[in-house]
């Protein structure tokens, strides 16, 4: 079986650049993006590729080579999953915040929609593609309910793949054109070949593997939680380091030369953020406690739990550094997106840290290249007070449009996202707008500490103990 038609449910971060960069290497496939929030669909179908819902680098560039040739976006569900051969389900799997598993289960209500919603507009063989994020075994309830719409009256059959998406935001197209894998789980071999066959226009044969559904499924949790632990296990070293007078950058550099451990993911910072390391780790603590391995729960927990305390050790550490209050102080924040090269801010570590240091009563001027303000304040649960020019009171916030705005008359700089512009600041003339004695904490290590010094101003680096 060849596909020609795709449906993909779902036009978020991953939805929307994964189909993008489907449609422009398969230009006989007729990919349809649908989502039932219009105000989503109306900014991938903007004319000007500047104001796509998805900020990634070169993402404009595969849109506006497919759109309108066989990419499309739609809030037509039903029609599209009529139509279409292979359906991926790409919806959002949050955290429960209530009920059964609150604060740890994932809340599977997009995806039992999708389901449904496939079940009862599919026509033909549909085979259905997890791509969310999902608890293992999940595929049994797809099945379930897909199997039990099939009334034996019309010429309907359905087959479900796993095929987890692993790009990280800032870098998806990239990630996606030159994947380092490929996974496809499933039972049916004609399905698995036929998905095998969309990837092999780009992906080598050798790097699409295959496995059963739950290895599949499990995979994917696996990935993501010894990701983040070895963020969480650098993290630890950082504050050792701090204590004893060793630098986590050469750690990291002494340790990720071994080729058994490699050099990536081993950059200190101020915590992983992120709508996927937490959310993702937790539902393994959760189906470790379901399945009776309270201690395997136990150990996956504790990647989470340091990383909280890495967030909130740097709030404290300013107030700490900043004569123990930050009170009325105003304090410029640079950088709120989760990480550089994206626009994105969810469990960004500035939200936990902006959020102690308002609690705290500080002033924070908000700094970021790509975050409207209106998501700041969603996400700070707190109106801004205006432009950061005219910030007053006790715990409050506003936006500065350029660094300097941001650092005039403040007592200390955060730089909480590695964004490229931070990396070549100015020191010597940003110190000179700022009330002395001021400070420059530095959470992703990347200013130049000599010329942070050299400007007069003080510095504290994250896992840096020779300060
Ligand atoms: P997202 O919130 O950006 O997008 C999900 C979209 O699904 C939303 O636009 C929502 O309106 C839509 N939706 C929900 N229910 C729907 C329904 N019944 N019908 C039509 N549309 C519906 O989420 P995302 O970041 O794209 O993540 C999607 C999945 O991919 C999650 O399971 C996530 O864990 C996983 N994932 C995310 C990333 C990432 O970098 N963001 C990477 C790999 C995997
Ligand atoms: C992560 C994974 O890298 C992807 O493979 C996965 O598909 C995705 O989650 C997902 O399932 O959502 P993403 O969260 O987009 O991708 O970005 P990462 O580059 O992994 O960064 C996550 C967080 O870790 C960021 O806050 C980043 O700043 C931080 N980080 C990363 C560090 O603090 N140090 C590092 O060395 C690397």
């Amino acid at each position: 079986m060849r596909v020609q038609r795709i449906c993909c449910i779902g036009a978020g971060y991953v939805g929307g650049p994964t189909m993008a960069v489907i449609a422009d290497r398969c230009p006989d496939v007729q990919v349809t993006v649908v989502d039932i929030n219009q105000t989503r669909i109306d900014a991938w179908n903007n004319a000007d590729l500047a104001q796509l819902p998805v900020y990634e680098p070169g993402l404009d560039a595969v849109v506006g080579r497919a759109r309108g040739r066989n990419l499309t976006f739609s809030t037509a569900v039903s029609e599209a999953i009529a139509s279409a051969d292979m359906v991926f389900i790409s919806v959002n799997t949050p955290t429960k915040t209530k009920g059964l598993g609150a604060g740890q289960a994932s809340d599977l209500r997009w995806v039992e929609a999708c389901a449904r919603e496939v079940a009862l507009a599919a026509t033909g063989h549909t085979i259905v593609v997890e791509k969310s994020t999902l608890p293992v075994r999940t595929a049994e309830a797809i099945k379930t309910i897909l199997e039990a719409a099939h009334d034996g009256s019309e010429m309907r059959s359905f087959s479900v793949l796993s095929n987890p998406e692993f790009l990280a935001e800032g870098t998806a197209i990239r990630d996606l054109e030159t994947p380092d894998r490929v996974l496809i789980g499933g039972e049916d071999q004609s399905s698995i070949d036929a998905l095998a066959e969309v990837y092999s226009h780009w992906v080598p044969a050798n790097q699409i593997l295959r496995t059963n559904l739950w290895s599949s499924e499990l995979s994917k949790l696996t990935a993501n939680a010894f990701l983040a632990q070895r963020i969480s296990s650098i993290n630890s070293v950082a504050a050792l380091c701090e204590a004893t007078g060793a630098d986590v950058r050469e750690v990291a550099r002494a340790i990720g030369t071994d080729s058994r451990i490699g050099p990536k993911f081993l950059q200190s910072g101020p915590g992983f953020g992120g709508s996927c390391f937490q959310k993702d780790i937790l539902n393994l603590v959760y189906l470790c406690r379901y399945f009776g391995l309270p201690e395997v729960a136990d150990y996956w927990e504790s990647v989470v739990t340091l990383n909280t305390w890495q967030q909130h050790r740097i709030s404290r550490l300013v107030v700490q550094k900043l004569f123990g209050t930050v009170t009325g102080k105003r304090l410029a924040i640079l950088g709120f997106a989760f990480k550089a090269d994206t626009n994105d801010t969810r469990e960004a570590p500035a939200i936990r840290i902006a959020g102690d240091l308002l609690e705290e009563g500080a002033q924070l001027a908000i700094h970021d290249p790509k975050v409207m303000v209106s998501q700041i304040a969603r996400d700070l649960k707190l109106e801004s007070s205006g432009t950061s020019e005219g910030l007053s009171g006790i715990g409050s916030w506003g936006q500065a449009t350029s660094v300097e705005e941001a650092v005039n008359g403040a007592d200390a700089v955060l730089i909480l996202t590695e964004w490229r512009d931070y990396q070549s600041l100015n020191w010597k003339s940003l110190a000179a707008r700022m009330r002395r004695p001021a400070w420059v904490f530095d959470a992703r290590a990347v200013a130049n500490p000599i010329q942070v010094k050299e400007a007069g101003l003080m510095l504290w680096r994250v896992g840096d103990g020779a300060q």
